[in-house]
């Protein structure tokens, strides 16, 4: 028996992948590598001397993901595939709706018809749109302010309705605040491609002399020091409680939503001095108008996972910045650095 992975190359994907490894499950991992690199994934072989099966498949291929699910014994699903990009989800709404929605539409009926019923989806805070306080539980009111975060909450309640149907379902919808970090090895991190458009990614690339300094989208919100707040969890944390998810949704059925954060938040500011501390490296800087859609803070009431699944982020900020640095100073140009080494 599998667990399958669907964009298990990816930033999050990748290190739940090494995880799952670690706990002894077998894995198979689903990605069309529009967004990630198959190093990712040889990389995670290399760290676990384990062997597992890549399908380069695009989930919007129903015969291809039909050939993936009929060719192996497939328990649960952890389901990351999806694009992500705030912004360029207002320019392309319909490549979004059509990839995300889509996407986890045909995997659902092919779940359906092999009779697999356990998910493990990932979500992501955005569903609390602009929340009314902090920090933010899962009965929160939901919304999205942008067709990215619209496509999460559709995945959600498309996922209830499922379970609605038929009560053997078992899902968890994972809602992340915001993943930053890498594996202490350094060999597993975060590759985003171009400019980065989240804060960590922005701020290792000022720290290696790639990108000249980093803009703080505004220091006049009502926070601490004028910055926004955000609740940033270590990779590593985020992977394991993965895990735990998994666990609990093969144990018993039911839809469950859970907040994997810290449940306490930094400002941009604050991230800036950790990470100029623990790396040695001086980031500049300079004050730039707010980001349109941005909120003044987010952070997680993340104690519904620890009482429910047994999860608790464990890893300081401190750790978060050393290890995105060693990622970051290790793989300068991402993965893309080995392809060029092959050649
Ligand atoms: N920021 C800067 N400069 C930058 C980038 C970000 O000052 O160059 C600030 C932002 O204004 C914000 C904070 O850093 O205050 C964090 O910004 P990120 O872009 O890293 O993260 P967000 O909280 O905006 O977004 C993240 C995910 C989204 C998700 C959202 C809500 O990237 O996918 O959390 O869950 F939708």
């Amino acid at each position: 028996m599998s667990i399958l992975v669907t964009g298990g190359a990816g930033f999050i994907g990748s290190h739940t992948c090494l995880e799952l490894l670690n706990s002894n499950h077998q894995i198979i991992v689903l990605d069309n590598f529009s967004n990630s690199n198959m190093e990712s994934l040889n990389r995670v072989k290399n760290l676990t001397s384990k062997e597992f099966k890549v399908y380069d498949v695009n989930l919007l291929d129903r015969e291809s993901v039909d050939h993936v699910f009929r060719e192996n014994h497939i328990e649960a699903v952890v389901h990351f595939a999806g694009l992500k990009a705030v912004g360029e989800s207002v320019e392309k709404p319909n490549y979004y709706y059509q990839n995300n929605i889509t996407g986890t539409l045909v995997l659902t009926e092919m779940m359906d018809k092999y009779n697999v019923r356990n998910l493990v989806f990932s979500s992501s805070a955005t569903v609390y749109g602009v929340p009314e306080d902090v920090p933010i539980a899962e009965d929160f009111p939901l919304s999205a302010t942008n067709p990215y975060g619209r496509t999460k909450l559709m995945i959600e309640e498309i996922l209830k309705d499922l379970y609605v149907s038929s009560n053997d379902w078992s899902i968890a919808f994972l809602r992340y605040f915001n993943p930053i970090g890498a594996h202490e090895s350094g060999l597993i991190g975060e590759d985003p491609k171009g400019i980065p458009n989240n804060l960590m990614p922005y701020i290792t690339q000022v720290a290696t002399g790639k990108l000249p300094e980093l803009n703080v989208f505004g220091n006049d919100y009502s926070t601490p020091d004028g910055t926004g707040v955000r609740d940033y969890i270590h990779v590593v944390d985020l992977a394991k409680g993965h895990i735990k998810a998994l666990e609990k949704v093969l144990s018993e059925s039911g839809v469950e939503a859970y907040n994997l954060g810290t449940g306490q938040g930094y400002s941009v500011l604050e991230l800036v001095a950790a990470f100029e501390k623990a790396s040695g490296q001086k980031i500049p800087y300079k004050i730039a108008p707010r980001r349109p859609g941005d909120i003044a803070e987010c952070y997680a009431d993340p104690s519904k996972a620890e009482r429910e699944l047994g999860w608790k982020a464990e890893k300081s900020l401190e750790e978060m910045c050393l290890d995105s640095w060693r990622w970051q100073e290790g793989n300068p140009e991402g993965y893309l650095i080995k392809e060029v080494e092959i050649k």
